[in-house]
């Protein structure tokens, strides 16, 4: 069976469960700054997970486009991915464990459906701990399907849990259903937990009846749910009898164009070819959803993906800028269901201007690296001693400052009889990561740098900006960051367009209108659904359930926020911007003052 089958079959059979079938929401999630990409297809569902209703009811079913790049040194292998599409049923306070393990048991096994034969299958559940008990409804519920004990793993909560996204949030116990990719029938007594190599995860049913609150207890949840998600990859490898999912024709075409620009073949080098698969079609996504590749967040990841592809096309041979070939094969192959790939000039330009950069930047980097190798030479004509190694720290710094990658030092460095001290770059390496993720926390924490009283004003004048920008610019103008000390305010929000003279001014004018008015500046606590229905603005997500502070400057904002605030506006001064400028792919920043 194609996947395009497969995909179709299974929205047409939740379609016939009475589920309506939403669009893949973008890979960037909305309105959400605390994670990079959409994960999984639950994630753009949180706010309707927690109580949230949906504009579509309470059946819902999609296959999201999602990435995952906490897995990126297994792509190569058979089944890992960075970009992946996962087939979603959810039921939002609806139907729970009964209906969701019948109907998954129905669409896997029924002739109508996959028609896959029982023996073939296996599921684990969750088997307890201190947080929840073990979950013998969904055992019961498999047996009466015919599934027998020996095929029920039961796993602790590494396994057969599933949630929060973040650090709080809706989750609970799950139970996966597993496929026999071994040989010949399944033996008697093997399951998912004694037999893990012959059994492969297809799909997983989560039961969401808990809520891990901040003193992390799992509280029930009023409104239990359902999330499902199975990849369609590894489902279509498993229904075609294919050892990995790169022999499905998902892959194979990107695999036969990659073939064509290398002498190397497939069997020679799988890996180098996998990722240049894996990682390309990742990008062409990021690509149709705005990403351009930079030294920041979504961006960031972009670039090392292409980086990395062109890396192992180098490895594979291939000298020419390739990248944008491989990505118009993505195009071909997707856009027909993914329609935002069709801006398909926009695309392949991203892909040829960064391998040109790209290209620019290994150059420098070799400069440098030969200046640092005539180095060692001169070095040893004075003191007769060969040096046979590069640093950690000069590595470090070929990295850093240059751009280059670690991989082509070594090779660089094979190629001089050297060695490359992998150890101690590994650790300059981590605790530049360590301070860079403790950077993009301290950014999306957003947060006041002290609380004095000019940077107390200044928070104030934040609120005003953010409102004057939704007035302005539109709602879509939000918040995607802000950093405030007490000489100046640093705003990010989404908007595609240089702003214009004549906004800049209109949004000056909103604010400086609301300090001459003097208003004060009330807050009230509430919970997450009234501040909405107050009309509140600011970051909700990750804030579900909880009670949050609106504060409110009658007339001109309200918005959810921790404070502190200027007491009246009048304290506030006058306003005025210093700047506007682009902060990454479609978000714009602006730096104001009070005077
Ligand atoms: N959200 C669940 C998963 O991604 C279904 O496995």
């Amino acid at each position: 069976m194609k996947a395009s089958e497969i995909r179709q079959k299974y929205l047409e059979f939740f379609k016939e469960k009475t589920h309506t079938i939403i669009p893949s929401a973008p890979l960037l999630p909305e309105n959400d700054p605390t994670v990079l990409f959409t994960t999984a297809g639950m994630h753009p569902l949180v706010p309707y997970l927690l109580g949230e209703p949906h504009p579509e009811g309470k059946r819902l079913a999609s296959v999201q486009k999602c990435i995952r790049t906490g897995d990126i040194d297994e792509v190569g292998d058979n089944t890992h991915l960075t970009f992946f599409e996962m087939l979603g049923n959810w039921s939002l306070g609806d139907y729970f464990k009964k209906e969701a393990i019948e109907w998954s048991f129905e669409f896997l096994t029924s002739k109508k459906w996959l028609n896959i034969p029982i023996n073939k299958l296996a599921v684990s559940v969750f088997r307890g701990d201190d947080d929840a008990p073990m979950d013998d409804e969904a055992v019961n519920y498999w047996k009466s399907h015919g599934i027998s004990e020996r095929r029920i793993a039961y796993l602790p909560k590494s396994e057969n849990w599933w949630g929060p996204a973040g650090q709080t949030g809706p989750c609970g116990p799950d139970t996966e259903i597993f496929y026999w990719v071994g040989e010949g029938t399944p033996v008697e007594c093997s399951n998912p937990g004694s037999d893990k190599d012959n059994w492969i995860e297809i799909w997983n049913n989560v039961f969401m009846q808990y809520n891990k609150n901040e003193d992390e207890e799992f509280e029930p949840l009023e409104q239990t749910n359902v999330d499902t998600g199975m990849g369609l990859e590894r489902v279509t490898a498993v229904l075609q009898g294919k050892k990995t999912i790169y022999n499905t024709e998902l892959f194979q075409p990107i695999i036969e164009k990659i073939s064509n620009l290398t002498t190397i073949p497939y069997s020679d080098n799988q890996a180098s070819y996998r990722i240049i698969t894996d990682h390309l079609r990742a990008a062409t996504f990021m690509a149709g959803d705005g990403v351009k590749p930079s030294n920041l967040d979504q961006g960031y990841v972009m670039r090392r993906l292409i980086r990395r592809a062109i890396r192992h096309g180098r490895t594979l041979g291939i000298e020419q800028n390739f990248t944008h070939i491989i990505a118009k094969k993505v195009i071909h192959l997707m856009s027909d269901i993914y329609h935002e790939l069709k801006h398909e000039e926009e695309i392949l330009k991203t892909f040829e201007l960064e391998e040109e950069q790209f290209s620019k930047t290994v150059n420098h980097g070799l400069k440098e690296l030969e200046k640092l190798l005539n180095g060692f030479q001169i070095a040893f004509e004075k003191t007769g001693k060969k040096i046979t190694e590069i640093s950690g720290k000069q590595a470090f710094k070929l990295y850093d400052t240059y751009g280059f990658p670690i991989e082509m030092t070594i090779e660089e460095a094979k190629k001089h009889d050297l060695t490359v001290d992998k150890e101690s770059f590994d650790k300059a390496f981590e605790e530049h990561q360590k301070k860079s993720r403790a950077g993009a926390e301290e950014k999306f924490k957003g947060g006041l740098q002290d609380n004095s009283e000019a940077t107390t004003k200044l928070h104030t004048a934040t609120h005003l900006l953010h409102a004057a920008l939704h007035k302005v610019l539109g709602d879509h103008a939000k918040q995607r960051g802000s950093n405030i000390t007490a000489e100046r305010l640093r705003f990010d929000f989404t908007h595609p367009d240089k702003m214009t003279t004549e906004q800049l001014e209109q949004v000056e004018k909103f604010v400086n209108d609301a300090i001459e008015t003097d208003v004060p500046i009330n807050y009230e606590n509430m919970t997450v659904n009234e501040a909405k229905k107050a009309g509140a603005i600011g970051l909700f997500e990750g804030k579900y359930g909880e009670k949050v502070k609106v504060y409110t400057i009658k007339g001109f904002s309200k918005e959810i926020c921790g404070g502190p605030h200027a007491k009246r506006t009048g304290e506030l001064g006058k306003f005025k911007i210093k700047k506007e400028q682009s902060s990454s792919a479609g978000v714009r920043r602006i730096k104001a003052i009070l005077i």
